[in-house]
């Protein structure tokens, strides 16, 4: 099964994307994840997609499309994926279906995940992610067992550099002026669901895995 996430920032697509992934035997590809660590190697896309991310803006779209294309048709993502932040836009999207024809391709379900702006706005302030091993967490919702370190490895949190309310609020706007137009375009679609992602970790994976389940 191949898998598109869509919905505005701080609304729990990674916290749940990797989980749910996991329990279809597919790999979670997320587009934000991949530039991090173009970001991290200090890589040519890595260089150029710095200033747009610390920024909250939208990388130039032929760099991400042609980072999915080559990370959709690897050999792990063989038996399906889930897209994590990928199409953000409708030129994206466009592309996006563009290859899925070009490789024989098809995406079963798109899962549209919504919350207020309030409650994205906690989520997002109160994230800290593992320096180390990546996994997430929140200072109220999900807090690690010790202050500062990771429960799974032992490794220093941090807060990511776009999480600070300035570049969230440009990040939002980006969202409302983007990505929502992409509901438009996936509504009618076969597969396409919308989900209230507002509940605890537990109620919207629930809602997440009635839709993949159809
Ligand atoms: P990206 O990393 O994709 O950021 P985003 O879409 O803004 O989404 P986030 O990662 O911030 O949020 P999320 O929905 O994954 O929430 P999470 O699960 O972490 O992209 C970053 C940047 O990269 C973009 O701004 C852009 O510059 C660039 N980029 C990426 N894709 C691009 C593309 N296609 N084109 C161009 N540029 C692109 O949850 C947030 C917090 O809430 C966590 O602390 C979590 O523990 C907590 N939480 C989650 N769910 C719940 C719940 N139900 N209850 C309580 N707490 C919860």
């Amino acid at each position: 099964m191949n898998v598109i996430l869509f919905g505005p920032p701080g609304v729990g697509k990674g916290t749940q994307g990797s989980r749910l992934a996991e329990k279809l035997g597919i790999i979670p590809i997320a587009m934000g994840d991949l530039l991090r660590a173009a970001v991290k190697e200090e890589t040519a896309l890595g260089l150029k997609a710095k200033g747009y991310m610390d920024a909250g803006k939208l990388v130039p779209d032929e760099v991400v499309i042609g980072m999915i294309e080559e990370r959709i048709t690897a050999p792990d993502a063989a038996n399906g994926f889930l897209l994590d932040g990928f199409p953000r836009n409708v030129p994206q999207a466009e592309a996006l279906a563009a290859m899925l024809a070009k490789h024989g391709l098809k995406i079963e379900r798109v899962i549209f995940m919504d919350a207020p702006e309030s409650i994205l706005l906690e989520r997002l302030c109160g994230r800290l992610i593992c320096k180390a091993c990546g996994f997430g967490f929140h200072r109220h919702y999900s807090p690690p067992r010790e202050s500062g370190s990771c429960d799974c490895c032992g490794g220093e949190l941090y807060q990511r550099d776009d999480d600070r309310e300035d570049v969230i609020a440009q990040r939002l706007g980006v969202y409302a002026e983007q990505t929502q137009p992409l509901l438009d375009f996936y509504s009618g679609a076969e597969g396409f669901f919308k989900i209230d992602a507002s509940g605890d970790v537990q109620d919207v994976y629930a809602a997440l895995e009635k839709a993949v389940q159809g």
